[in-house]
């Protein structure tokens, strides 16, 4: 359960004891005296004159005690509703703090599968692996990623044995591998990302990551076909328990810019505007994410993501009440480094902006939320 907060002092109190003399106003009409008024301490004057509100609905009755208000919440955050992304790198190095995002930490191997254990007692089902290579690997086709020793591989192998019941879901894209930071191989010209021969490349990615163990592979590259091309390659290679968690509505966005510092993604391209233009969605369309979703869904996606989540609460709803299959939506790195800059000027309280957050995006209509707050709303939860 999430921390309750007693509204007013004395609100526990009532609660127990019974309500306060000031509730116990019988009937819906009634008369606001003056000598009530002076009664609880207003003044005359300071309020309007005498008025009759006749009211048979009055919403604020449900919410007048806490136990009132827990009888009638709409939308719960659980902890199993909740998939970790977590970033790895190779070799030993001691967990590496992301500047933009504070709490999140690049983790050696061993480092992640501590890190797993750890969210698996606590109650967190899944995590979302992410590679954040060394640049020497890094070309322009992004090589490294049909390795089948490379890092990502690696590091799904080892959480898989130690904790084998915790999901594991990795991203299908070449950006972490690429020098250039695009989620693809680019066109002879150079001013575009080549579809086809990328949708080739993931295909025989998302085989090799089936292949090491993972529950689900994750497509963030936004290539047309690329779903059915992995499902029918998952078939193929009897990896037909792999499921597709499918980055289907996933947005041009700004909100990015701290993962690709994460991943190295920005760095390769020397620039933070990098633009994905052609190939992930703008942010002004709506039905268009609808058309996405479904063509993934036909493909053979078992889930579909919308991404980022808190700036997308309406595309989330309309892909809810579009399909039929599980809603995922990503609360991405700019999301939870706003909240974080927020919270340490001051100007917004952490746990209560986090938990509002994830709340707004479970209401919006997602039946789970890949969220860097993982843990720690998995801890407060626990209480
Ligand atoms: C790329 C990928 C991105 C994220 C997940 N996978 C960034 C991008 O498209 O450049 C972003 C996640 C985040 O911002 O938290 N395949």
């Amino acid at each position: 359960m999430a921390p309750r907060q007693a509204d007013f002092p004395g609100e526990a109190q009532a609660e127990n004891g019974g309500p306060p003399a000031a509730a116990k106003i019988r009937g819906s009409k009634r008369k606001i005296s003056i000598a009530r008024r002076r009664r609880s301490g207003y003044l005359p004057g300071s309020m309007p004159t005498d008025f009759t509100l006749d009211l048979s609905r009055r919403p604020r009755r449900l919410r007048r005690f806490a136990s009132r208000r827990a009888l009638v919440e709409e939308t719960q955050l659980r902890a199993a509703d909740l998939i970790a992304p977590l970033f790895v790198v190779d070799g030993e190095p001691a967990p590496e703090e992301i500047g933009s995002m504070p709490g999140v930490f690049r983790l050696s191997i061993a480092d992640l599968v501590k890190e797993c254990r750890e969210l698996h007692a606590l109650g967190v089902p899944a995590v979302a692996l992410f590679p954040k290579l060394d640049p020497k690997l890094k070309d322009e086709t992004g090589t490294e990623a049909l390795n089948p020793a490379t890092l990502v591989l690696r590091a799904v192998r080892a959480v898989k044995a130690a904790v084998p019941e915790l999901t594991v879901v990795t991203d299908v894209a070449l950006d972490p591998y690429t020098s250039h930071g695009h989620d693809g191989v680019l066109n002879a010209a150079k001013d575009n990302v080549d579809n086809d021969r990328t949708v080739g490349i993931l295909r025989d990615m998302a085989v090799l990551q089936a292949e090491a163990g993972v529950d689900f592979v994750a497509p963030s590259d936004m290539m047309d076909g690329r779903v059915g091309a992995i499902r029918r390659a998952l078939d193929a290679a009897g990896h037909t328990d792999t499921g597709i968690l499918a980055y289907s509505a996933k947005y041009n966005s700004a909100y990015y810019g701290p993962f690709r510092d994460a991943v190295g993604s920005a760095q390769a391209a020397g620039t933070r505007l990098l633009s994905k233009a052609t190939y992930q969605m703008n942010p002004a369309n709506r039905r268009e994410a609808v058309e996405e979703v479904l063509l993934d869904v036909a493909e053979g996606a078992d889930i579909v993501m919308v991404k980022p989540a808190g700036a997308y609460l309406d595309i989330i709803r309309e892909v809810r009440d579009a399909v039929r299959v599980p809603v995922a939506a990503y609360q991405v790195s700019g999301e939870y480094a706003q909240i974080h800059a927020a919270a340490r000027l001051g100007w917004l309280d952490l746990v209560r902006t986090r938990q509002e957050s994830l709340l707004a995006i479970k209401r919006a209509g997602a039946d789970m939320i890949l969220t860097y707050f993982a843990k720690d709303v998995a801890r407060a939860l626990r209480g």
